[in-house]
């Protein structure tokens, strides 16, 4: 950890350089997710990844005391943040962070082109980066299932907010690139702040806490890789852009979940995610990655 091998993210990329990073990002993928399954949204290793969770479950040593609770405030909070225990608090933040996933590539999916029509790598790449991001709504979906929590359901936003995400990918490169790029990048952060959450919070919990890691391993191993792919899409310029984007970004977008105010110190996860260098991540998740050959020191 913080061996200097990589650069921050932030470093600049000639136009050449970017090319042959999108040409060994797409060899990268395709062993990393193996076939894509595009009418059902997968890929076949991250299914076969899944089934192995779910044909060795894990339990909770002394089940929620209340799931009531999470039942009551996962989709919108209606308790007091502050009168919840840390436990609801971590499982409904969870899902408002991955709901949030899920509406996005739901309105992605249907107005990027399909493989079949895909005849750039950059569209090739996007089409199974969407498919990858449904893996991890499924991979979540598993998290509050080995917390007991088999009865959530993944809500729409409203009609609006919907469309809203729909027209999203739609935008021209240069409108879209950059938001794309620094939202990657607060998934990622997000992640490592959960990471740690779970040892505390599932202090008593070694079984369910070290489960939840393996999941979450998973998601964090691709959202890596998507910072540094969709970092790929930026010149320069760009690049200023985004970075004086994650500030107000993840402000707005952490404001919206009242759970990450209670447990996550988002001053902390800003200044993160502007000196993101990929050097405190594991070497482990580093192995399965993919980082930009421009990133590396
Ligand atoms: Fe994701
Ligand atoms: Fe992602």
């Amino acid at each position: 950890m913080g061996t200097g091998k990589f650069l921050s993210v932030f470093t600049p990329a000639t136009a050449e350089q970017r090319k042959a990073n999108f040409e060994d990002y797409w060899i990268f993928t395709q062993q990393h997710g193996g076939e894509l399954f595009e009418d059902d949204k997968d890929l076949a290793k991250k299914r076969a990844r899944l089934k192995h969770f779910q044909d060795n479950p894990v339990t909770l040593r002394k089940p929620l005391a209340d799931p009531d609770a999470f039942y009551r405030n996962y989709v919108e909070m209606q308790d007091d943040p502050k009168s919840l225990d840390r436990m609801t608090l971590m499982l409904t933040g969870v899902y408002k962070f991955a709901r949030h996933e899920w509406v996005g590539i739901k309105g992605a999916w249907d107005s990027v082109p399909d493989m079949a029509n895909s005849h750039t790598v950059e569209d090739k790449i996007s089409r199974v980066h969407l498919a990858e991001e449904f893996c991890h709504v499924r991979l979540f979906d598993e998290m509050l299932r080995t917390c007991g929590l088999d009865k959530v359901e993944w809500v729409p936003l409203g009609p609006i907010k919907e469309k809203i995400y729909e027209q999203f990918p739609k935008f021209p490169g240069f409108l879209m690139d950059t938001p794309a790029f620094v939202t990657e990048l607060m998934g990622v952060t997000f992640y490592c702040h959960l990471h740690a959450l779970f040892d505390d919070v599932l202090a008593e919990e070694p079984e369910v806490r070290d489960r939840l890691k393996e999941l979450l391993d998973e998601i964090t191993i691709d959202e890596v890789a998507h910072v540094g792919q969709r970092r790929n899409f930026i010149g320069p310029i760009g690049m200023k852009i985004s970075k004086a984007l994650v500030s107000p970004f993840y402000t707005m977008f952490f404001n919206d979940i009242p759970e990450v105010g209670e447990l996550f110190d988002v001053k902390q996860m800003i200044s993160d995610g502007q000196l993101f260098d990929f050097n405190e991540l594991p070497e482990h998740m580093i192995e399965r990655s993919w980082i930009p050959s421009y990133c590396k020191a």
